[in-house]
């Protein structure tokens, strides 16, 4: 099963899609993550990549585009994968679905979670993320059993550079300009279905399973 996470920044995508990960036995690939490994091991990706995402602005898709088709292409994907952060532009899109013909496949779902931009922020300054796992916390409503411990990995979670309020909002705007168009595109395909992030977390999971199956 090929499945796109779609919504806002904070929307919940990281969240939900580690849990699909989890029950359907898929790789979750998160391309914020893997620039976020790159930038804390010094690789030419992670610095090319820091300065986008410290502002706020996505990665030029000349960049991104090879890499998250070079990660599709590993054997961990033969039998699907869930895909968090990529697509976020048309020519990502496009990109993907070409790649995906050329060898007779095609993405199954496009999962769009969506959120008010004012429960954004508020979602945003509570975040505590693993560097370790990537696995997402919050301070209110998803504690981790021991506060400020990793519960899959046991490494000290932290703070996102993005995470500041300044950046939130230009994250939010990058998203209204540039990767809300998605939701259209993959309307247009007939696989876009859309659920109500504002919702417990459980229960967008349950919403979520009931139309995976
Ligand atoms: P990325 O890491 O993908 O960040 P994002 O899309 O901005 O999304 P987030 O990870 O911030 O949020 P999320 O929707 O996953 O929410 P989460 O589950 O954590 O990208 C970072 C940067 O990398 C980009 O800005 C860009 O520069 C670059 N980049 C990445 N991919 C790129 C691409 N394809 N092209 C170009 N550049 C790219 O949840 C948020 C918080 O809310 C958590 O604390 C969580 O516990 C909590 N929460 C979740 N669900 C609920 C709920 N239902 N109720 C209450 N709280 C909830």
């Amino acid at each position: 099963m090929k499945i796109i996470m779609l919504g806002a920044p904070g929307a919940g995508k990281g969240t939900q899609a580690i849990k699909i990960a989890d029950k359907y036995g898929i790789p979750h690939i998160s391309t914020g993550d893997i620039f976020r490994q790159n930038i804390k091991s010094g690789t030419e990706l992670g610095k090319k990549a820091k300065s986008y995402m410290d502002r706020g602005e996505l990665v030029p898709d000349d960049v991104t585009i090879g890499m998250l088709l070079d990660r599709i292409s590993e054997p961990d994907c033969a039998a699907g994968y869930v895909l968090d952060g990529f697509p976020r532009t048309i020519p990502q899109a496009e990109s993907l679905t070409r790649a995906l013909e050329e060898r007779g496949e095609k993405v199954d779902y496009a999962l769009d979670i969506e959120v008010p931009d004012a429960n954004i922020v508020e979602r945003m300054s509570g975040r505590r993320a693993c560097p370790k796992c990537g696995n997402t916390y919050h301070v209110v409503y998803a504690a981790p059993v021991m506060e400020n411990i990793c519960d899959r990995c046991g490494a000290e979670l932290m703070i996102r550079a993005d995470d500041k309020p300044e950046t939130v909002q230009e994250r939010l705007d990058v998203y209204h300009r540039q990767t809300e168009p998605l939701i259209r595109y993959y309307r247009g395909e007939n696989i876009l279905r859309e659920f109500d992030g504002t919702q417990e977390l459980e229960k967008v999971f349950q919403d979520i399973v009931e139309v995976l199956g």
